[in-house]
């Protein structure tokens, strides 16, 4: 079974799609991190990031892997834990070169297949439902107002990172909804058959109930 999650940056999917896969025993794959892997690995190598070609040449050589242990999924490239590095501001700022590079997306889809085809997978990105998994179980798209969405943005930085202001934050999120939305090859879009959650004025656990709900499946053990 493939439950397939989008929405913008900060709508919750991610924190939702964690909880769920851990409460249904399903496996969890982050497609952003994916995105933020590669262009980390990019980055290191300082390979052009607008050179298709030498990007897809990077997709083919290196390794994306998840690895749990008890609820937490780290990301390792080649081998190496890269969990902390993909969440750093120089990946969030470059990773849109990546993720709007056609070559990649097709090897990253193809990824993402292979992933998914290991068991019942929570999928969770942006094109999940609309490209890379148009025939899952079950679809949902995560939305909520962009000031919401700034103020679990910031409400998660470390006190280190504090010094960025909330305006700033909103700055920020308008500018990765812009590139999602508007990006050529598979932009952020609702499918049309996907459930729609505004999450603006829900708690992360009535949505993971909502969801467990329209599913109709709750784990092993449990009934809905
Ligand atoms: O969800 P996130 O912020 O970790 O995603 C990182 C970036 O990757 C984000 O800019 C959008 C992009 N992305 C994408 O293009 N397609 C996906 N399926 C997932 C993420």
């Amino acid at each position: 079974m493939i439950i397939a999650i989008d929405g913008p940056a900060g709508s919750g999917k991610s924190t939702v799609a964690k909880i769920l896969a851990n409460r249904l025993g399903f496996k969890y794959l982050d497609t952003g991190a994916m995105y933020r892997a590669l262009t980390w690995k990019a980055m290191q190598r300082r390979v052009d990031l607008r050179d298709e070609t030498a990007l897809c040449q990077l997709t083919d050589q290196i390794a994306i892997e998840f690895r749990s242990a008890g609820k937490s999924l780290s990301v390792f490239v080649d081998g190496e834990n890269v969990t902390e590095e993909i969440r750093l501001p120089s990946v969030t700022n470059n990773v849109h070169y990546i993720s709007d590079t056609p070559g990649v997306r097709q090897r990253m889809v193809k990824l993402q297949r292979t992933l998914a085809s290991e068991g019942n997978t929570i999928a969770e990105g942006r094109d999940m439902g609309t490209v890379v998994f148009p025939h899952a179980e079950k679809k949902f798209f995560l939305d909520a107002e962009i000031e919401e969405r700034a103020r679990r943005r910031h409400g998660e930085f470390k006190p280190s990172d504090k010094r960025i202001s909330y305006a700033d934050v909103i700055k920020d999120i308008e500018t990765r909804d812009r590139r999602d939305t508007t990006r050529n090859h598979s932009p952020l879009v609702r499918s049309s058959d996907a459930i729609c959650i505004n999450t603006t004025k829900m708690a992360i656990e009535e949505v993971v109930n909502l969801i467990i709900k329209q599913i109709g499946y709750a784990g092993k053990n449990e009934s809905v």
